[in-house]
């Protein structure tokens, strides 16, 4: 491939192969002609909203099945007469369509009708991970549906296909529950919340803050995203982080084990690591079951479920005769183990559903999990290894660099972040498979995603502007495996796209001026949490047996 010569060398993320067939070029207009089986057809039209193609006997874009391509792959030729596409699934078609959307001019980025000329060009394409996620934290602020379904049109736009949508969090839970009603009533919104930041005096805004989806909503969503090739990986986040669950429904509190009726948990204002732990003891299995049904019915196919087990901090556990005279029933020899059995009971009440879970990594470093449970390292490469190495499939989500809620640079003209410094360069130099692992870990790395927790993401404006452009790079490292010598150049030119859609992501030089910190409230403190040095301490973490964390 002698990419540099292309006059398609904008695509993004790049293609295992392009070449340029012709000199010339295929001019399409809004309401084409489009032919070919009706599931590729319509997964095309919807990749290409801007052309409106009309279905016909015989279109100018003619799509065909061919089963000898594999899943997601695509091959597209333009040429003088019209547009042939070639896919064994939806997904490859809607990927072949959003490939030529970008062949087009950037006006088919916009939403009303737009055609121009498209290179006569002939691409080869496959993704070279299953897996290539976008995490969004919807506990810690609540993203309106609308903001949702966003996410999910610029992810396709970028071929990037799991939505894992973090729903449950100290600070509020986010779907209706018609079982256990307390949780959309009185979990989803908190009186108001922290403006200030570790080791500052608190403050707190004074203003409420919440919402939720209905399971209509999360139906909706559901089937928006696989009409655009995204699967909604929704996460509830058990055991710990159980502050919003336990403000309203107390009796699942450990401290509650044996009939005792302790102060309830506040749906939490601050950020960081609360004590707040569910009981493992069966009933709260039972609770999550029918609560885990309401999600899987909401969102109809489900293949992967979170369940969490970050962060828990066991001294309720520890404290509780209940919980210990559970643990010696159950013949386990500490509570680390009681923490991956009950993940692991979750894990089997997804399995007889069809659902496999997914966890962080302190249930893997914990034990026992189901050996078809999916590991999220979120702290390191080294512990992705040992998870691979025991045979669990990976997911890489590094802190470094794919926690994008760190600022891309450490300037008091960031808009305020979790930390600093995790730069555009740093993901497109991200390699999902370290070439010092073995052939067999190494098979076990599903992909890549990036991670927006909320706690300093308010609303959606600053979700454009963390996610957007470092998501490209994460794209491009996904789908295309790295990225090489050309990604600057390309990336400038996407940016193009991305202004016709409307995104206000970070420019490549900073901030613009209103997109600042300021000295209000949205005031970045440069350098107070470094990367490296809290990379470096949920490592150390991470190399313990130990799931339990200090609280802050
Ligand atoms: C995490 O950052 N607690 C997964």
């Amino acid at each position: 491939m002698v990419w540099d010569d292309l006059p398609m060398n904008d695509l993004l993320p790049r293609p295992l192969s392009a070449v340029s067939t012709g000199p010339g070029s295929l001019a399409l207009s809004p309401g084409d002609t489009i032919s070919g089986p009706a599931g590729l057809v319509e997964a095309v039209r919807r990749a290409l909203a801007a052309l409106d193609l009309r279905p016909a006997a015989s279109g100018t874009v003619q799509v065909e099945a061919d089963a000898s391509l594999g899943a997601e792959a695509y091959r597209l030729e333009v040429s003088a007469e019209g547009v042939r596409i070639a896919a064994a699934d939806r997904s490859g078609a809607f990927y072949a369509g959003q490939t030529l959307r970008q062949l087009l001019p950037d006006a088919a980025f916009r939403s009303v009708p737009a055609g121009g000329s498209v290179p006569l060009v002939r691409v080869e394409d496959a993704p070279r991970f299953s897996w290539r996620g976008v995490h969004l934290d919807v506990a810690r602020h609540f993203l309106p549906k609308r903001e949702v379904l966003r996410m999910i049109d610029l992810m396709a736009a970028h071929k990037l296909n799991r939505l894992h949508l973090h729903l449950v969090d100290d600070q509020g839970w986010r779907f209706e529950s018609r079982a256990y009603p307390r949780l959309h009533e009185v979990a989803s919104h908190r009186p108001q919340t922290i403006t200030t930041y570790y080791k500052e005096e608190p403050a707190y805004d004074g203003v409420p803050h919440g919402g939720y989806y209905t399971l209509d909503d999360l139906a909706e969503i559901a089937a928006y995203g696989r009409a655009r090739a995204v699967t909604i990986v929704p996460e509830i986040d058990v055991p710990g982080h159980a502050s919003a669950v336990l403000a309203a429904y107390p009796e699942f509190d450990a401290r509650a084990t044996g009939g005792r009726t302790p102060e309830p948990f506040p749906v939490l204002e601050r950020w960081g690591i609360s004590p707040a732990i569910l009981s493992p003891l069966p009933p709260t299995v039972g609770f999550l079951t029918v609560v885990i049904d309401e999600l899987l019915g909401a969102l109809g196919e489900a293949p992967y479920v979170h369940v969490g087990g970050d962060e828990c901090v066991l001294d309720d556990w520890a404290a509780s005769p209940e919980i210990t005279a559970f643990q010696a029933e159950l013949g386990l020899s500490s509570l680390p183990e009681v923490h991956a059995w009950f993940l692991r009971r979750l894990a089997d009440v997804l399995a007889e559903r069809g659902s496999r879970a997914v966890v962080w990594d302190e249930a893997f470093v914990s034990g026992m999990l189901r050996p078809d449970t999916i590991v999220m390292p979120w702290r390191g490469m080294d512990v992705a290894r040992r998870a691979a190495g025991a045979g669990h499939d990976v997911v890489q989500t590094p802190i470094f660099p794919l926690y994008f809620d760190y600022a891309e640079a450490s300037s008091a003209e960031e808009p305020v972040a979790i930390g600093d410094a995790i730069t555009l360069a740093d993901v497109a130099g991200f390699e999902p498979v370290p070439g010092a692992w073995t052939e067999e870990e190494r098979g076990h790395v599903l992909g890549a995603q990036f991670q927006l927790w909320s706690e300093r993401l308010p609303d959606g404006r600053a979700v454009d502007y963390r996610a957007w452009p470092r998501g490209c790079a994460l794209a491009e490292v996904a789908w295309s495996g790295s990225a090489d010598a050309s990604f600057a150049v390309r990336l400038e030119r996407h940016l193009r796209r991305l202004d016709a859609l409307g995104v206000e992501y970070r420019p490549l030089d900073g901030p613009r001026p209103w997109q600042r910190g300021g000295t209000g409230w949205r005031r970045h403190r440069p350098g107070v949490v470094r990367v490296d040095e809290a990379m470096k301490h949920v490592e150390e973490l991470a190399l313990t047996a130990d799931s339990t964390r200090p609280s802050l």
